[in-house]
């Protein structure tokens, strides 16, 4: 049978991937041993793993090449595309946020604002409903400098401890919504592999619920 396969967030969402992974009795060491081998059989080659960064993940579930994947809510609010989502698998949880320097006063004056930002379209999105007019720059990474150097007015980041921000003098202004890690699906794959997705998806979510306890 063909494995069914999986693309996975690296980074950030991967310790607790595995951890669900491992709950669920799969052993993972042919993942944390992987080398540079890029795709891995798991499972006794019941389930196949791609670990990728996670605007891919979207792609390879999207172009029908992987059958389920775990992804932030921060990529799937930025990236959009066609997919299911499953669940919310309650890990990862942080917050989009609009943060500026400590001390200064963002909605002050009618000058148009710029703003910093990883996720243009979020930013875009959250200003829009604001119905405030900003401008946006793309930053790639540590968007916390932007405010710092003057290049925007306050940025909008994912927030989860806090002290990136706090030790850079930096405020949350406005919380912007909710992010954690989301299990999604190809839409043909679920009809097509319905009852082995359902099965490790059933399996995945007792899983989640026993960790969560
Ligand atoms: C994220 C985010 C913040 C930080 C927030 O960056 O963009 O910089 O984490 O986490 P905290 O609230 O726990 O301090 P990431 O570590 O993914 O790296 P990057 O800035 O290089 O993109």
């Amino acid at each position: 049978m063909k494995p069914i396969r999986m693309a996975l967030t690296k980074g950030r969402l991967e310790k607790d991937t595995l951890k669900l992974f491992e709950k669920i009795g799969i052993d993972c060491e042919p993942l944390k041993n992987k080398g540079r081998k890029l795709i891995i059989p798991l499972d006794n080659n019941k389930i196949e793993v791609i670990l990728a960064k996670s605007p891919d993940v979207i792609t390879y579930i999207e172009n029908g090449v992987c059958d389920l994947g775990v992804v932030g809510r921060d990529t799937i609010l930025e990236k959009g595309g066609s997919f299911y989502e499953i669940s919310d698998l309650g890990f990862g949880r942080c917050k989009f946020c609009l943060a500026t320097k400590k001390d200064s006063d963002f909605f002050k004056g009618h000058r148009k604002k710029t703003i910093a930002t990883k996720y243009p379209n979020v930013a875009r999105n959250y200003f829009d409903k604001q119905d405030m007019d900003v401008r946006i720059i793309k930053i790639e990474g540590s968007v916390e400098l932007a405010p710092l150097l003057d290049l925007a007015d306050a940025i909008v980041d994912i927030v989860e401890t806090g002290s990136t921000l706090k030790e850079n003098g930096l405020v949350v202004i406005k919380e912007v919504t909710d992010v954690s890690a989301r299990l999604i699906a190809n839409t043909a794959s679920l009809k097509l592999r319905k009852q082995e997705i359902e099965d490790l998806v059933y399996r995945l979510e007792k899983a989640k619920e026993e960790l969560n306890d």
